[in-house]
């Protein structure tokens, strides 16, 4: 993972197959060296600015954790109290960051503006979410699956919901590691067809198949690991109404999940909201892994910040 140093991470589109499975490897590394209290201080003196449009719990505190089980200092900025929230350009804001910060890891409501930040950061740009993808999440996803069923080529998931910022980056994420996904939305709530397309291509390169149905069902079969995401997004909450109509057959429920593998793996990024995208006996069941994966987010930051910064 050297050749990742300086580099942004953005989407995982312009990261190798085989730099995502060196992160994902390299997470799960850095999770066991942490657990025998021997996490190396690689970044002793760097700091990273983080920058926050939106509300985070796991994103803002796995960032600032693994700064510092790495030796280095992680900055808490809200947008609204930085210039940018009263109209400074992102391009200014870029240059200015340069000068002070390591790399900066932001969350925002566009990502058409987190590539002019990056366009305009001489140090390394890393999404925390925008509206199109979420990779440090889909790292630690990967991560999850890894730990618990070994081999991660063959695999099929089924990602039921939204298809929005974290199943763009599953999708692209199980492409890389070779890794069958289904996308189940309803109508109108479909992945990004040109992101979908990007990631065929790479999964074709990696013998598996990204596919996009609007059946559940069809999507589940035979799965190793059912994923969701909440139906109504930060930023979309006046469309909650109509979206508990149009999602109401994608809740991930015991009639459900009995079309996939008995041991299949649940997984959610979080935060959830039970009796809606999921069934309470599913999230809180035997079969969920929600809480190992958000802690394997502190452990997929860590793999990035050391493979970009060190
Ligand atoms: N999954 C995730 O990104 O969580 P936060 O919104 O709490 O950061
Ligand atoms: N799709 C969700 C993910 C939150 C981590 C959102 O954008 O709000």
């Amino acid at each position: 993972v050297s050749s990742l140093k300086g580099k942004d991470l953005l989407t995982l589109l312009d990261y190798s197959s085989e730099e995502v499975q060196d992160l994902i490897y390299l997470s799960s590394q850095l999770k066991k060296i942490t657990k025998a209290g021997k996490c190396p201080r690689l970044l002793e003196g760097k700091t990273l600015g983080m920058i926050f449009e939106k509300h985070s719990t796991r994103t803002r505190i796995s960032f600032e954790v693994g700064m510092n089980q790495l030796g280095g200092k992680a900055m808490f900025m809200h947008s609204r109290d930085m210039q940018i929230g009263r109209g400074e350009p992102i391009s200014d804001t870029g240059h200015v960051l340069s000068g002070y910060l390591d790399a900066v890891m932001i969350r925002a409501n566009s990502h058409e503006m987190v590539k002019e930040l990056a366009d305009h950061a001489s140090i390394p740009v890393i999404n925390g979410l925008t509206d199109l993808y979420h990779p440090c999440q889909a790292l630690a996803d990967l991560e999850t699956i890894a730990e618990n069923k070994g081999e991660l080529k063959g695999l099929k998931i089924a990602y039921v919901g939204d298809g929005n910022n974290v199943a763009h980056s599953l999708v692209v994420a199980a492409a890389h590691v070779g890794i069958d996904i289904v996308v189940a939305t309803p109508v109108g709530y479909e992945p990004d067809a040109e992101i979908i397309a990007k990631a065929q291509k790479i999964a074709k390169e990696n013998g598996s198949l990204v596919t996009v149905t609007t059946d559940p069902i069809a999507a589940v079969k035979n799965a190793d690991a059912i994923y969701a995401d909440v139906w109504t997004s930060m930023g979309q909450e006046e469309e909650t109404a109509k979206r508990l109509v149009d999602f109401k057959d994608y809740q991930i429920n015991d009639a459900l999940v009995a079309h996939a593998k008995p041991d299949y793996m649940f997984l959610h990024c979080l935060p959830a909201h039970r009796e809606e995208e999921v069934a309470t006996s599913v999230i809180d069941g035997p079969n969920s892994y929600i809480f190992e994966q958000a802690e394997n987010r502190l452990h997929a930051q860590k793999a990035v910040l050391a493979s970009i910064l060190a």
